[in-house]
């Protein structure tokens, strides 16, 4: 494959899904993940005696939020797992699960010329689709850029959804798998893309068979490939995945990747989310006007919020954009749980910062900010008087820590750091406001500039717990 053993060695050493042994070391005969994230670390999972052989390894977040304390027995996602539903899931087999067939009446329209081209992005543009990777860069704009580099072209669907707190993507995929592939359909045809690959983080393995059958009869020429991630939050980044789906570590690099010369595979690339796909397909469908008056004070639209923690019904809310977190979790989440008073949440994830109860911005692009963070993919996670916000803000540090890629220093070394002083007794402001500025102006990625809202958001919002 005229790849030398360091190539090799760099790559396989990257992903912690690959596995490097020793000469004549066995590998384990089952891997056991244990969710570490922030809604499953509110209720520890005790795995009791486990059978000789298998290895427990405490992970990061796995995407089913709604679901803690959850853990993955090797392909098989435990759901309120406890010692006994760990134990049937490791013995027994497992059933993915399937989706049946399906129609792609929008794609129809398009392809049969009933819709064309122009008027498909207009309509995008009239509803105000934007990303809902977490960028929130808007949709048509992207597809006209893409449309304007010269081919051929390429489409990414990113499935890697990596963000603690973050579970929407998973529930896409497995109660609308057909209209977020139509909506990449739709997509490769807006920007004469003959070819689309769909990364899909490894964590949702599970997932892996549906999609393939799915894909398999889908109409028209357009090749859809499947890829498996190997457990690398920083592949979601949009130019880490597409290194990742050539085969190499997930190093972010710094131009977008329409351009030719940073597309896969050197060709000018479209990169999606999995959920603004979905959009993509509904709103052809039902028109712009099912974002009409959908928004809530003073925005627009509907979007979709992962919300976890401290609430009776968590998961995933289709909701008016916009909505405060008090309105979620009062209509949308049937409140708080009992015994428990709102006390602090995330907006966006683990990247986003704390908020506190009281300060409600709507949760929409571009409101959070004032307040010191953003609402990235909308991974609210609630947390109570019960919860202590100095331990969840370490264990969210361990997690960026453990996932920068190590490309630029001012990330590989200030998480690290940032590690040891949130550990400590005292955090020191002084030093960890620097190290916040250096971080914020000096990382490559989203991931070493927004590792420090997790403290800084503290300082700012929670000075009493944090001094
Ligand atoms: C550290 C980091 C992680 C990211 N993870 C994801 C992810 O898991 N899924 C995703 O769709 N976008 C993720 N993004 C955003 C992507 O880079 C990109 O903006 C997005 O996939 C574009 O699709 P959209 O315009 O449909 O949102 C991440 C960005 C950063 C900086
Ligand atoms: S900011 Fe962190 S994750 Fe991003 S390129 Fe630099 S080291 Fe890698």
């Amino acid at each position: 494959m005229r790849l030398s053993p360091a190539e090799v060695q760099e790559t396989a050493s990257f992903y912690a899904h690959f596995r490097l042994l020793d000469d004549h070391e066995a590998a384990p005969a089952a891997v056991l993940r244990r969710c570490t994230g922030p809604a499953c670390s509110m209720r520890p999972l005790d795995l009791g005696a486990l059978p000789d052989g298998v290895m427990v390894e405490d992970v990061p977040c796995t995407g089913l939020c709604d679901h803690a304390p959850v853990a993955l027995a090797g392909k098989v996602p435990v759901r309120r797992a406890d010692a006994a539903k760990v134990a049937r899931a490791l013995a027994e087999p497992y059933s993915p699960p399937m989706p049946s067939g399906e129609s792609f009446p929008v794609l129809d329209r398009c392809l049969s010329g009933e819709l064309p081209r122009d008027e498909a992005l207009t309509e995008l543009e009239r509803a105000g689709l934007r990303g809902m990777g977490g960028a929130g860069f808007p949709t048509a704009r992207k597809w006209r850029s893409v449309a304007a580099q010269p081919g051929p072209r390429l489409v990414v669907v990113n499935a890697d959804e990596g963000e603690p707190g973050t579970f929407k993507d998973r529930w896409f995929l497995e109660n609308h798998a057909a209209q977020v592939l139509e909506g990449a359909l739709i997509a490769a045809w807006a920007v004469e893309a003959d070819e689309v690959y769909l990364y899909l983080r490894d964590e949702y393995a599970d997932l892996h068979k549906g999609l393939a059958t799915l894909i398999r009869d889908l109409p028209g020429d357009i090749t859809i490939h499947l890829r498996r991630g190997a457990g690398a939050y920083v592949c979601g980044e949009e130019s880490a995945l597409i290194e990742s789906l050539e085969g190499k570590r997930g190093l972010p690099r710094q131009r977008p990747p329409y351009v030719a010369e940073v597309g896969l595979f050197g060709r000018p690339t479209l990169v999606n989310n999995v959920e603004t796909l979905y959009w993509v397909s509904r709103l052809l469908a039902e028109g712009a006007e099912l974002f009409g008056n959908e928004g809530r004070n003073g925005h627009h639209g509907l979007r979709t919020y992962s919300v976890s923690g401290r609430v009776k019904e968590p998961g995933v809310k289709i909701a008016p954009n916009g909505i405060t977190v008090s309105e979620l979790i009062d209509e949308f989440c049937g409140g708080m749980e009992d015994g428990h008073v709102l006390a602090a949440y995330l907006p966006g994830g683990a990247s986003g910062g704390f908020l506190p109860a009281r300060l409600q911005p709507p949760l929409a692009f571009g409101a959070i900010e004032e307040h010191g963070g953003f609402i990235g993919s909308a991974a609210v996670v609630v947390f109570s008087q019960a919860d202590d916000l100095r331990a969840v803000a370490l264990n969210l540090a361990r997690f960026f820590a453990h996932e920068s890629c190590g490309q630029c220093t001012p990330c590989r070394v200030g998480t690290a750091k940032s590690v040891g002083l949130l550990a400590g007794p005292a955090w020191d402001r002084d030093l960890l406001d620097d190290l916040a500025g250096v971080m914020r102006d000096a990382s490559i990625c989203g991931l070493g500039q927004a590792a420090p809202n997790v403290w800084q958001s503290l300082f700012r919002h929670f000075p009493e717990v944090v001094t």
